[in-house]
């Protein structure tokens, strides 16, 4: 007689490999000189402290979806999949277009998803490799063939405009992925997410929610915008991104010297320098684009995921490092085979 584990074998792992890619940011440049006019700061200082030129600001009406949709049609394109073909539907953002329905229902009927089941994930900056995570359990556990990762948001839409701490430092737009097994590629070899919520009060939107619902006297009180103690923002975010960064190589058992290409946060390129001297990799190996894009929070990794993989910087098979840090704190590295 056949034991039950005979009769029904749990499927092995398969791996998760992302096939194609896309993104999308607004037409709107906002530049450091414009912002000058704004608040009192001057384009030399966002350009010493930040390394950040200039950043895309969303149109009135265009939302979260809006972008991502946009990021998920390239990125279809790019994989040569279908809507209908999509089982699942990720998109990583803190700027929602609704609290609900998610803005992943509202990329499903932007794009025509029909058979796609839908869902948001809160994780900050860090959301979109979050997201690239569940979708390799989804894809290994094969609970899903076909996913589409989105990481995507409108920070515009919670920035004081009157904080120069702040405001200088985001910009708008999506970044999106199509993952799926390819039996030639590892594709996603190891990932990292690591989360702090003693430290949530660093980098947050404190009103909005349940705690601090819309009222009149908060969103007078500027409750309703994103609020950041930099300096401790800035400290956190080299400590655990090294942290992250550590641990895949760790589990990979690669070194610095075998990464081909690292894709980290967009936010500070002094962020991106610290973290270039801790590992001993030369800034030439890191893919950067935080001057024209600013801090896109969810989507500035996936843009440069995109963005280095169009230009021809990922070779097939060379290992590609994305590591990420936000708000939660959380942070998280993925180590991927190209
Ligand atoms: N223009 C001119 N001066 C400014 C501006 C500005 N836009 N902003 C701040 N200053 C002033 C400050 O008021 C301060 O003046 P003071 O010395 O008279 O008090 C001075 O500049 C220095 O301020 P610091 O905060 O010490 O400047 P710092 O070198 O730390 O740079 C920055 C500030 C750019 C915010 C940096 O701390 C940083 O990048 N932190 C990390 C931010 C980050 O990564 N956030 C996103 C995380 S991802 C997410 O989840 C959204």
């Amino acid at each position: 007689m056949k034991t039950h584990s005979t009769v029904n074998p749990l499927p092995p792992n398969r791996s998760a490999s992302i096939i194609g890619t896309g993104s999308h940011v607004p037409e709107r440049v906002l530049t450091n000189a414009e912002l000058e006019s704004m608040v009192e700061t001057n384009h030399q200082w966002i350009v010493e402290r930040t390394g950040i030129v200039e950043r895309r600001i969303a149109a009135d009406g265009e939302c979260t979806s809006h972008m991502a949709a946009e990021a998920a049609r390239q990125a279809m394109k790019n994989a040569g999949v279908a809507p209908a073909e999509i089982d699942l539907i990720l998109v990583a953002t803190i700027t929602p277009d609704t609290v609900f329905p998610s803005t992943a229902c509202h990329v499903q009927r932007h794009i025509g998803a029909v058979n796609a089941a839908c869902m948001d994930v809160n994780a900050a900056c860090s959301g979109f490799l979050y997201c690239v995570e569940i979708a390799r359990q989804f894809i290994a556990n094969r609970a899903a063939e076909t996913v589409l990762v989105i990481g995507a948001d409108k920070l515009s839409s919670i920035v004081n405009w009157q904080d120069r701490n702040t405001c200088v430092l985001f910009g708008d737009g999506a970044g999106a992925a199509i993952l799926r097994h390819n039996p030639e590629s590892r594709g996603i070899i190891a990932t990292y997410m690591g989360s702090d919520g003693n430290h949530a009060d660093i980098l947050h939107m404190p009103g909005g929610g349940c705690a601090i619902p819309i009222t009149r006297e908060n969103v007078d009180a500027k409750l309703n915008t994103l609020q950041m103690n930099g300096r401790e923002t800035f400290k956190q975010a080299v400590t655990s991104m090294m942290r992250a960064a550590n641990i895949v190589l760790e589990r990979t058992g690669l070194s610095p010297d075998d990464i081909h290409c690292v894709i980290p946060h967009q936010a500070n390129i002094r962020i991106i320098e610290a973290m270039a001297e801790r590992m001993g990799i030369g800034m030439d190996r890191f893919h950067i684009n935080l001057e024209k894009y600013g801090n896109t929070s969810a989507a500035a990794v996936a843009i440069a995921l995109d963005e280095a993989a169009r230009s021809g910087r990922l070779h097939r098979g060379a290992p590609v490092l994305l590591v990420v840090f936000g708000g939660g704190l959380t942070y998280a590295s993925s180590i991927i085979e190209w």
